[in-house]
């Protein structure tokens, strides 16, 4: 890959940089009243305003010129063609394929159409929450299934439980489903703390069924439900999403029970095949149904609009300017919509496990970029907790604001507020307050003269902070698989721009193979060879702590 900074794209960024950057986005919204307008994007229910950010039509284009320079077109279609763009793994990165409604066609890979497996696993996927649902499916004991536990970590829990927690109306029928994703016991004791052996079932969802986290977990639920049960019983009460049918079989789930997970599906792109049966139990197959169909007309979106009309091209330009130009150095996700709480963390991993990478495709280190930190919390919640950084911290911290015109607060008096405070913040943030403003304020509250002084300086807001804001019409499955395949295209902008593979993640590895080797240590009482004296130490004081308990 030609070096991207010498790139006459990103040499032109950097040249009008300087340019403007004295620019105020005050100013810019002054000196256009057409600002908005032009810099806002629709899709169906879903409304993208990205003018809150420092960018002029020049910035704009240049960016679009850097998105055509590193190919970024050519790399989506190679995705899209199932070709072997997860460059260290050698394989295909086709998730968009999970969403492709039936009869749209064949999509191959390596010679044979994968088409057909994925609609058998989704009809699978429908006939297991349709028997779930009517009581169908009954356990070792005759009685229907009244709750479900997903056992699985990382992208193998992070969609279904998002999903299942914005849109599982309040005083849902149909099973309780909840979700084990932590290997401390308290998460998987409060899980089953309620529940009868005879009517919960276990769902252990594992690509590769190795991740000790999860086969932790799923060994406890296993034993707790042989206790009461017998063995026989482990045929009714588990079901297992993997791509490793051989351990599955060892474990004790049965072939029947056991749905299919490709090579071709990254983890956290895997919310679209059988990791999200729980969403289907949740919520019924056709909401499932409807987040994939979402999510593939982002799909089509992505594929057909043209770049400068494109929202996952404008978004991801946007946070390459942000992180490589104007040194933002982390990325809040702010939705305001308590049931979307689990969406920051979603973004997070989605963002960060894709493009927290120093190296790029052919393992030289990357010249720009890569992910920054991403965090978020729901708005109103968020603004008590970090929202003094985000206005007057020294870490330029860019926003995204998300928030659903209709709300489902049944109150009617809550949702002007909560979205008052949406406009508000974005606002807030762009226009700053200066000196004189600061001082009519201090007038306007009675502050008394001899304190203004001391006040003065603290009460200025610089402003100039980027947004963005996310409006839907209303939260459903098909709005949210819109947002969710957003953020996926996004992080794949920037991922061709930096010139990484998004769809690996070595740096997860090493900690997980060094903590299997301090829990052998931890089992047999030896030293974790090599390890530091810090770390020695500290077992030593943890094994001091339990023979004393002992
Ligand atoms: O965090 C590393 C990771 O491999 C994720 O990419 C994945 O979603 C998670 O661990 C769980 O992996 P598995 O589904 O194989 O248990």
């Amino acid at each position: 890959m030609a070096s991207l900074k010498s790139s006459p794209a990103w040499k032109a960024l950097k040249a009008h940089h300087k340019e403007i950057s004295g620019a105020r986005m005050r100013d810019l919204f002054a000196d256009e009243p057409k600002r908005f307008e032009r810099l806002s994007l629709g899709l169906g229910g879903l409304f993208l305003d990205y003018s809150k950010n420092l960018i002029t039509a020049d910035t704009l284009s240049l960016l679009l010129d850097l998105a055509r320079e590193t190919e970024v077109e050519g790399w989506r279609d190679r995705m899209f063609a199932g070709e072997p763009i997860n460059t260290t793994e050698g394989r295909a990165a086709l998730h968009v394929a999970l969403r492709r409604p039936q009869g749209s066609g064949s999509v191959a890979l390596d010679g044979r159409d994968i088409m057909p497996a994925v609609l058998a696993s989704r009809d699978k996927i429908r006939k297991t929450a349709e028997d779930i649902r009517s009581g169908t499916w009954t356990g070792a004991t005759g009685d229907a299934i009244q709750a479900v536990i997903h056992i699985g970590t990382g992208g193998s829990h992070l969609g279904p439980e998002m999903v299942c927690e914005s849109l599982r109306p309040l005083g849902a029928s149909g099973p309780k489903v909840r979700f084990v994703s932590n290997v401390d016991g308290v998460q998987i004791a409060a899980a089953l703390e309620d529940l009868k052996p005879e009517t919960t079932l276990f769902i252990v969802a594992s690509k590769t069924f190795t991740t000790e986290e999860t086969i932790t977990n799923a060994r406890t639920a296993k034993n707790w439900l042989i206790d009461a049960l017998g063995d026989e019983a482990v045929a009714k009460h588990f079901i297992a999403v993997s791509g490793n049918a051989g351990v599955v079989a060892d474990f004790g789930i049965t072939a029947d029970n056991t749905f299919d997970l490709w090579d071709w599906v990254g983890g956290r792109y895997s919310v679209w095949s059988a990791i999200g049966l729980p969403i289907a139990i949740a919520l019924g197959p056709d909401a499932f149904d409807d987040l994939l169909a979402g999510a593939h007309d982002m799909d089509n979106h992505f594929k057909d609009a043209p770049l400068e009309s494109n929202l996952p091209v404008i978004l991801g330009l946007i946070g390459v300017w942000n992180i490589d130009f104007l040194g933002a150095q982390a990325l809040a996700i702010l939705p305001y919509d308590e049931g979307l709480r689990g969406l920051p963390n979603y973004i997070r991993q989605l963002e960060m496990e894709s493009n927290g990478k120093a190296l790029n495709r052919e393992g030289a280190p990357v010249e720009a970029g890569t992910a920054t930190v991403v965090f978020g919390d729901p708005g109103t919640r968020g603004q008590h907790a970090f929202y003094q950084a985000l206005h007057q911290g020294r870490q330029l911290i860019a926003c995204d604001f998300i928030a659903p015109m209709e709300s489902r607060d049944k109150t009617g008096s809550h949702h002007d507020r909560l979205l008052a405070n949406f406009f508000a913040q974005s606002e807030a943030l762009m226009k700053g307050r200066n000196k004189d403003e600061a001082e009519a304020v201090m007038e306007a509250q009675g502050v008394p003269a001899k304190d203004r002084p001391g006040q003065l300086a603290h009460r200025v807001f610089e402003g100039n902070r980027p947004t963005n804001s996310i409006m839907v019409e209303k939260f459903d499955a098909f709005t949210l698989g819109q947002l969710i395949a957003l953020y996926e295209h996004k992080v794949f902008v920037q991922s061709v721009i930096w010139g990484i593979n998004p769809f690996d993640q070595w740096g997860v590895e090493w900690g997980k193979e060094l903590a299997t080797q301090v829990l052998a240590e931890l089992d047999n009482g030896g030293d974790v060879k090599g390890a530091s004296a810090s770390t020695q130490g500290l077992i030593k004081r943890y094994r001091a702590h339990k023979a004393k308990k002992t």
